[in-house]
């Protein structure tokens, strides 16, 4: 027996008890809304949906990707839907703002840019796909405080979803994802057939006000999530998983950005979890726009070859008051890395890191002072890093091959390391000096095993010696509202027309 138009069961989002679980976490609801029921023949009804979802602004107007010529079934391009849809969208920049809704399906798609007072959603089962076709990939110029492309000198392809010179730009959904479909750009970057620089996934450049929040990115060709040159940047519950053998498949990278806040992301990479960057040797200290007030808490890693947090390489812009807690990491190579050599300049100063636990990992704690890797060979020899402030609490890591390996540069030590309340239980092969310290100077108090001799221990009595920060930064208090999506649904057209016939 058909449904009656009034009594339409909401079963139709939520098909799997975990999918039911999420749906009310996030309390996306579907609002069935009968808007005729005595209409002339009775039976025909129109059916709206809707979904309420949380987000630093909302919306006055909304669109489809399907009114715009978009087609989710994964062969056919949509590069030329999305940009109309922001196109279009990009009208009511000043006028309440608009969104733009990614329903189910598999939406193949090459570059596309945002605009501002502007929301991408993505539903739980949209999949945005990568092209493959390098055409869909414009060329723009490489970063000003990078000098060159990573992978190439020269340009670099522009991200999968581009934006710059933006303000209030949110991009999210129930946990919906965006597939970079990797693997030519990694086999290309193996073989040294690249002429320029992979694209990331999501790039947003000179922009404030920026949510990235609730989805899964997957196989990136490069860096995932790469904001830079911006303020204002939370990006919260992201799923990052790319093979750990990808090169460069960082999880997030805070670059030349003020005041972001990274939390609830789960990350599995070939590269850093994080990655906190600030541009590259000479271009970076001519540049110089730092990376501060970065806060990082709730991450859980997956890392084997690369740190679960990296400060630097490319650091010229300097790196400040960056606040890390709760970061759970398993089978990664490092648990905070600094990176750094002669010729970056900039600083690295005022760390605060506390709450970590560590399981399998190679160094606890790594510092590198000759990390190398120059954008040209026009550094300046004499452009020292400045490295100072560095507290790491609260930490327990087993399995570990060595405590840590701190290695500082000949006559410009690092300064100020503080390592207190951390208990580092090394793994059966582990080598017979569980720490190496050169060029160092700080403390230590109830560190087991005990530290080198120039991180000298203070005494059980100055376990809590190491700071963090007990003010908040204006990031902290960024709230989310809760906004909601209204509109006629795709999926609910084959059931209206039931519900004609009926
Ligand atoms: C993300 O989803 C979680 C539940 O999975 C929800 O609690 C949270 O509010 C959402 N946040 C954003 C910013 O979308
Ligand atoms: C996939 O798209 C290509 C190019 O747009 C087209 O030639 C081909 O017929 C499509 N294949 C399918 C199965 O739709
Ligand atoms: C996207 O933005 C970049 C950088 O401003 C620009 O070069 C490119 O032409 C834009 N793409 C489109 C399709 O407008
Ligand atoms: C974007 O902002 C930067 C920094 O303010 C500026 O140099 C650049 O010209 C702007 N680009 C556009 C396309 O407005
Ligand atoms: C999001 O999807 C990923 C990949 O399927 C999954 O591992 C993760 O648990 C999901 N997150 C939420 C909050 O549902
Ligand atoms: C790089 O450029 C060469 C010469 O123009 C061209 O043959 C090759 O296909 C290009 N490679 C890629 C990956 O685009
Ligand atoms: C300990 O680490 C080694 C690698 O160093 C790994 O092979 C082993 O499985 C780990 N053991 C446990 C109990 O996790
Ligand atoms: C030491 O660190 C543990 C977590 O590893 C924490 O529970 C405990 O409160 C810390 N002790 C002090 C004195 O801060």
């Amino acid at each position: 027996m058909k449904p009656k138009p009034n009594c339409i069961p909401t079963m139709e989002l939520s098909t799997s008890p975990r999918r039911t679980q999420a749906l009310e976490i996030i309390s996306v609801f579907v609002v069935l809304v009968l808007l005729s029921t005595s209409n002339v023949d009775g039976r025909k009804a129109r059916i709206l949906d809707g979904f309420d979802y949380p987000a630093i602004s909302c919306r006055a107007h909304s669109a489809l990707l399907t009114d715009f010529g978009g087609v989710g079934d994964g062969n056919t391009s949509n590069t030329e839907a999305f940009r109309a849809a922001i196109n279009y969208l990009s009208q009511f920049e000043s006028d309440g703002g608009s969104q733009l809704f990614v329903p189910p399906g598999r939406w193949l798609t090459g570059s596309f840019n945002l605009t501002s007072h502007f929301t991408l959603y993505l539903h739980k089962d949209a999949v945005l796909l990568a092209s493959q076709d390098v055409n869909e990939w414009p060329v723009i110029e490489p970063l000003p405080s990078y000098g060159r492309g990573r992978d190439a000198a020269g340009g670099r392809y522009i991200s999968l979803i581009f934006g710059t010179n933006l303000t209030d730009v949110v991009i999210t959904g129930e946990n919906g994802t965006i597939d970079g479909q990797g693997a030519p750009w990694w086999e290309k970057f193996h073989k040294g057939e690249l002429n320029y620089t992979r694209p990331y996934l999501i790039e947003i450049m000179y922009s404030d006000n920026i949510e990235i929040s609730n989805l899964t990115l997957v196989n990136s060709p490069s860096w995932n999530v790469h904001p830079v040159y911006s303020s204002n940047v939370i990006v919260q519950g992201i799923t990052i998983i790319a093979p750990v053998t990808s090169p460069n498949t960082d999880g997030i990278n805070p670059d030349s950005c003020t005041n972001t806040r990274i939390e609830d992301c789960y990350i599995v990479s070939g590269d850093d979890c994080v990655a906190v960057k600030s541009g590259w040797d000479e271009y970076g200290i001519a540049f110089g726009m730092p990376t501060k007030q970065l806060v990082i808490r709730r991450l859980t890693c997956i890392s084997p070859f690369s740190a679960v947090i990296a400060l630097g390489s490319e650091m010229s812009g300097g790196i400040q008051d960056v606040r890390a807690e709760d970061i759970v990491a398993i089978n990664s190579e490092s648990g905070v890395r600094i990176k750094t050599a002669v010729g970056r300049g900039g600083y690295v100063k005022d760390i605060y890191v506390r709450g970590m636990t560590m399981e399998t990992m190679k160094w606890a704690f790594w510092m590198t002072g000759n990390y190398g890797s120059h954008a040209d060979n026009n550094y300046d020899p004499n452009a020292l890093p400045s490295i100072q402030n560095i507290n790491y609490r609260d930490i327990v890591a087993d399995n570990v091959t060595m405590a840590a390996r701190l290695e500082g540069i000949s006559g410009d030590p690092f300064t100020g390391i503080c390592i207190s309340n951390v208990t580092i239980n090394l793994a059966t092969n582990s080598k017979k000096v569980p720490w190496t310290c050169t060029d160092v100077a700080g403390i230590s108090s109830g560190v087991v095993p005990p530290p080198c001799n120039l991180l000298p221990d203070q005494g059980s009595e100055n376990i809590a010696a190491c700071n963090f920060p007990t003010d908040s930064l204006p990031i902290d208090n960024v709230k989310f509202q809760m906004c909601s999506y209204r509109s006629r649904m795709p999926q609910f057209e084959s059931r209206d027309q039931d519900l004609e016939q009926a």
